[in-house]
């Protein structure tokens, strides 16, 4: 039996790498994609999010829309110089048929949870937003979730957004407090893991050949030209597609169990999430965190996967 899946997600270049992951791999079903603010406006997110599933033939899942803004602190700027103006890259995919659900994602989510006979993972690869209020709104469905994997925060390294914070945590810190010092049995998948495992043009060319394929490269043709001026590199960090890695195979990433809380001042350190690297925590509230990942066979993974989605389409054509 496929493990029900939930992808909680601000499409996004990686984010849209990881919905196509999850469609191409038999362990899980994605069964409901949820959109949040982020790396661009919510309607953005929503329709990118539509937009990448009618791409794959799956405009049968259904996306229902999350929150707008961040809880407490509005998001101080998106990442449209990252991910392009309207996040995924320059890149106009066809629009769906398929409209988006109309359940507010907290709602859709708690339903899910609440009636699915298998325990459910959820990945959560944008701000936690969406998260923080399924926990304060419907805390008995939340206490069902059997995995959450979060592509967010780091360890032992700076920042991506700033010295202290990455991204997902920054753009709503408080939501990730609240997540990361909840019960839930989670996952923190960060730039510490994500950064060595870089995506090159040798990989996106063994995806690229079929049609969705194709599309998935132009779309991280992008996050390229990014990497080559910001970095001076010519791979591409997919963060969200490792999160979802992990989600579908667990042990993807070698974790321990830390103690985790959020800086939500408003200083310097914002967003930065302080990880008590000093011991193993047995807290009920501890999160596994990423600390050691074999990136060569999670690149390995993701492309054969992304490449396997061109080949059943030829499959289910003869
Ligand atoms: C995270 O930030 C976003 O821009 C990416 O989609 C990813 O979820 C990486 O810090
Ligand atoms: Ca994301």
């Amino acid at each position: 039996m496929p493990t029900p899946l939930v992808i909680d997600t601000d499409p996004g270049i990686d984010d849209a790498l990881a919905i196509l992951l999850a469609l191409a791999s038999p362990e899980v079903e994605l069964a409901l994609v949820t959109t949040v603010h982020g790396n661009v406006e919510l309607p953005q997110t929503t329709d990118n999010a539509l937009r990448v599933l009618h791409l794959a033939g799956r405009s049968d899942v259904p996306v229902a829309a999350g929150a707008a803004e961040s809880l407490v602190h509005p998001q101080p700027e998106r990442a449209g110089h990252v991910h392009g103006t309207a996040g995924l890259g320059g890149v106009v995919l066809p629009a769906s048929p398929a409209s988006v659900d109309p359940r507010p994602a907290v709602v859709a989510m708690a339903e899910l949870l609440l009636t699915s006979p298998e325990p459910v993972t959820v990945a959560a690869v944008g701000p936690l937003t969406n998260l923080a209020l399924l926990l304060r709104v419907f805390p008995a469905a939340a206490a069902r979730i059997g995995r959450l994997v979060i592509m967010g925060g780091s360890a032992a390294r700076n920042g991506n957004v700033t010295a202290a914070a990455e991204f997902n945590v920054w753009a709503d810190a408080e939501a990730a407090q609240a997540v990361l010092t909840s019960t839930l049995p989670t996952v923190l998948v960060g730039l510490d893991v994500t950064l060595p495992t870089v995506l090159d043009e040798e990989d996106i060319a063994r995806f690229a050949a079929g049609p969705i394929g194709a599309q998935a490269a132009a779309i991280v043709q992008q996050y390229l030209a990014h990497a080559r001026a910001t970095y001076g590199t010519t791979g591409v960090v997919v963060h969200d597609a490792l999160a979802v890695a992990e989600a579908i195979a667990p042990g993807t990433v070698g974790t321990v169990r830390r103690d985790v809380v959020v800086d939500t001042g408003l200083g310097f350190g914002r967003g930065q999430t302080l990880v008590d690297r000093r011991a193993v925590s047995s807290a009920p509230t501890a999160v596994e965190v990423a600390e050691r990942v074999d990136s060569a066979a999670a690149v390995e993974f993701l492309v054969s996967r992304l490449a396997s989605l061109d080949c059943g389409r030829e499959e289910t054509r003869s």
